[in-house]
């Protein structure tokens, strides 16, 4: 049976729906997790050219797509910096930008990194081959939630019935955004989102959730560490304070949580700490340590991950 990602697009979370679809993209990882791990040579994408085209700052999610695209055998086009060093410097439209990748590249699959909320969309609604978002604005990170969930399955042994405390700049942030929604299709969940009322989760977000999964807000921190299975730790994303004008208030709110050791230490033995990253301070040097930290294993997660989306998007 052909997968429900075969010859799609992957632009919002929301396209995963059921955990079947979970279960897919799980057992293919599964799979990539072997080949790598075993050093085995797995390249159905042989003959094959993935175009990832970075308009934002980018160090993991950079890296893994090349990594994992080539690992199965595909022939990568990568650029990063698009903003500053491609046409787009001199005005040229995302519409013609895909439009053009697809012609000089011959591009099977595109994967996008771009600062507006709609850009998944809109390269989809032009391009004749699948768009991979890789971080769209401040809306989705949609292969990120897959990398973040397929973690917390390696860790914590299971995806339902657990309590995941989100915690910084959720209003900004899209990860959180992505994994809270994709932490409600797995059934019983409770979300903790802890943040300053400046940088709460949009509240749309959280009414379009709250029937599938349960939702507390607030800005304690201290009480909350005891009874986690999963802290995920977030930075306070600087550059949309700066792009609002509004550097004052970053300065006011960046250091609102900071993650020593000792509170490290209150959590659960069994839980874990996790964080998209790049962290700027928001979790000190001295937890990385600690046996709950798990913010560098959840990196190689996005490499298998990553890997089955791509299979499963170009092969089926
Ligand atoms: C995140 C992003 O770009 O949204 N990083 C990532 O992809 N791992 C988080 C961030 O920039 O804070």
């Amino acid at each position: 049976m052909a997968s429900f990602l075969q010859n799609q697009s992957f632009i919002s979370i929301d396209q995963i729906s059921t955990q079947d679809q979970i279960n897919e993209i799980f057992e293919r990882a599964d799979e990539m997790k072997e080949v790598i791990l075993n050093k085995k040579i797995h390249e159905p994408l042989r003959g094959k050219c993935v175009s990832i085209l970075f308009y934002q700052p980018s160090t993991r999610t950079f890296t893994s797509f090349v990594a994992a695209s080539k690992r199965l055998g595909a022939y990568v086009i990568d650029i990063h910096g698009m903003q500053a060093y491609s046409s787009v410097s001199k005005g040229e439209t995302l519409e013609d930008t895909i439009q053009t990748v697809h012609q000089t590249m011959g591009a099977d699959a595109v994967i996008l990194r771009h600062p507006d909320n709609k850009s998944g969309e809109i390269a989809r609604n032009v391009s004749s081959v699948p768009i991979l978002n890789a971080g769209s604005g401040k809306a989705e990170h949609p292969t990120q939630a897959v990398l973040d969930l397929y973690t917390i399955k390696d860790h914590i042994g299971k995806t339902d019935n657990i309590h995941v405390a989100m915690v910084g700049d959720l209003l900004y942030g899209r990860t959180v955004k992505s994994l809270a929604k994709l932490l409600a299709v797995c059934g019983n969940n409770k979300i903790t989102l802890i943040s300053p009322p400046e940088l709460a989760m949009p509240k749309e977000l959280i009414e379009q959730l709250s029937d599938r999964v349960e939702i507390v807000e607030t800005d304690d921190l201290e009480s909350n560490l005891k009874n986690v299975d999963v802290l995920y730790m977030t930075r306070v994303q600087k550059e949309w304070f700066e792009h609002a004008g509004k550097l004052d208030q970053y300065e006011q709110l960046k250091d609102k949580f900071i993650l020593d050791n000792a509170m490290a230490n209150k959590m659960p033995k069994k839980s874990i700490i996790m964080h998209p990253l790049p962290r700027v301070g928001e979790i000190l040097h001295e937890v990385d340590d600690n046996p709950r930290a798990k913010y560098f294993q959840q990196m190689r997660s996005g490499l298998y991950t990553r890997m089955a989306l791509l299979d499963l998007i170009l092969e089926g």
